[in-house]
């Protein structure tokens, strides 16, 4: 892209003619989001020819890097061989086929039986909602219709994922929600009233959901549903006995446990799965993002061998699947996915994350010392959140109105690094493609980057 004027205008038709995600349209009139061009690896160029590294992995979710041949090859030669057909029950198609295979293989050590595919990560989180409600209604517990989730969750825009969701700003505007969803607090050692021990934080959190249950009654209850480590809301890692804790919880009252993996699936956090960090089974795995390395939308829910047996031991009628999407198992995704979990597994990209990953939050913690206004530096493997704060002492977040940031993700920008700001956070979740140059690189542009605004304030 070098002509000027095409850049010139491509910048003013988005402002004009595209409403972004999570975005007023006239703020991104006010406030052109960058345009990007390229992308090869780790780094992507923005059309004005600028290059940087991503730090945002495309939406943590470019998992193998920009440009990975073998993922295209397979894509390429799905379109030369069926581009399309559906998997209704009529039909099915050779990709689907083999990409629930190796899904179920992949999660044997989790006990997962069966994929229903969808084309993201809302829809993921859908499906799991309804098959929650439906398994119940086929073992004769028609009540049980109510779901409960952690506050700063994140599971999509659908209603039913937005209704769980435990941020206002993406509820208001569409209420009213879902009826029978409710929320509890989230195992948040940096902001919680309860415990500064993370152990205790753990119980006493877990004892929340076990008394949220109670009072619904347990028999009202069909899920709960949270993410193995919270991404969007600003990277939250759990205490280690939360997951253990809340299986237990769960088991104790017979309400399922949803994994929302969108983030955490397919090596992110140095493992292969989110709750293999936890040492527990989810009874759903809603999965999206990495599964594709983001090259196609692609969606799937993983049921459990004790969900899958529920539809398969149905003798009320009720056990069709009556969800479904004309692109769920598109073979385009399925051949793109099936080619990224041969590069995941050929190049071990969790183990890597977890090596690399590591050195990145050590590196990184370190901010918290050296900016005045950097309060927490928080994760797990290769994603990240910086939160900021307008007093450290007292753990105040830096407000919506501070551009402070805006102008930390300004100084990295132009400097050579793609970051992401959600409120007061700045997180990262780049390719775990990423080598150890590359994490020093995005370090040493971070630590500069926070430095020049510290400078200003
Ligand atoms: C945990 C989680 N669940 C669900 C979603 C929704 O996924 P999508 O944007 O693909 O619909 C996201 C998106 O970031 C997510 O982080």
């Amino acid at each position: 892209m070098s002509n000027t004027n095409d850049i010139a205008a491509l910048k003013a038709n988005n402002g004009k003619y595209i409403w972004h995600p999570m975005a007023h349209p006239k703020a991104m009139l006010a406030t052109p989001p960058d345009i990007i061009a390229r992308g090869e690896g780790c780094w992507v160029w923005d059309v004005d020819g600028h290059k940087m590294l991503d730090g945002v992995g495309g939406l943590w979710s470019a998992n193998l890097g920009h440009s990975n041949q073998a993922v295209r090859n397979a894509v390429i030669a799905q379109m030369d061989t069926l581009p399309f057909y559906n998997a209704f029950r009529g039909t099915t198609h050779v990709k689907a086929i083999e990409l629930s295979t190796r899904l179920v293989e992949l999660m044997q050590p989790e006990g997962v039986a069966a994929m229903m595919f969808s084309n993201g990560g809302s829809d993921a989180v859908e499906g799991a909602l309804k098959i929650a409600r439906q398994y119940h209604k086929l073992r004769g517990q028609a009540d049980r219709t109510k779901f409960i989730s952690l506050r700063q969750g994140y599971h999509g825009v659908h209603f039913g994922g937005m209704s769980v969701n435990g941020n206002s700003n993406f509820r208001r505007p569409y209420e009213p929600l879902l009826p029978g969803c409710f929320h509890i607090d989230t195992p948040w050692l940096y902001h919680n009233p309860y415990a500064q021990d993370p152990v205790e934080l753990g119980r006493l959190c877990a004892e929340l959901l076990e008394r949220e249950i109670v009072f619904q009654g347990p028999d009202t209850v069909a899920a709960f549903i949270a993410e193995p480590v919270q991404g969007a809301g600003g990277v939250i890692v759990p205490p280690e006995n939360y997951w253990p804790l809340i299986r237990a919880v769960c088991d104790r009252h017979g309400v399922l446990l949803i994994a929302d993996e969108v983030v955490t699936g397919f090596g992110r956090t140095g493992q292969m799965f989110g709750t293999r960090l936890w040492g527990v089974n989810a009874d759903m795995w809603c999965l999206a993002k990495g599964i594709s390395s983001g090259y196609v939308p692609l969606g799937a829910t993983a049921m459990s061998a004790k969900v899958h047996e529920a539809f398969l031991n149905d003798t009320t009628g009720l056990g069709a699947v009556s969800h479904g999407y004309t692109y769920s198992a598109h073979p385009v995704a399925a051949a793109a996915a099936m080619a990224t979990l041969d590069e995941l597994q050929r190049l071990d990209l969790p183990a890597h994350a977890g090596r690399v990953g590591a050195v990145m939050q050590a590196r990184l913690r370190e901010l918290v010392h050296t900016c005045p206004f950097v309060g927490d530096v928080r994760g797990v493997g290769l994603m990240l959140g910086i939160e900021m704060v307008a007093d450290k002492a007292a753990r105040t977040p830096m407000p919506r109105s501070s551009d402070v940031p805006a102008r930390v993700a300004r100084e990295a920008y132009q400097r050579g690094l793609m970051v992401r700001i959600s409120g007061p956070n700045l997180i990262l979740s780049p390719p775990l493609v990423i080598s150890s140059e590359e994490i020093n690189t995005l370090c040493e542009v971070l630590e500069a980057s926070f430095a020049a605004v510290a400078k200003t304030l």
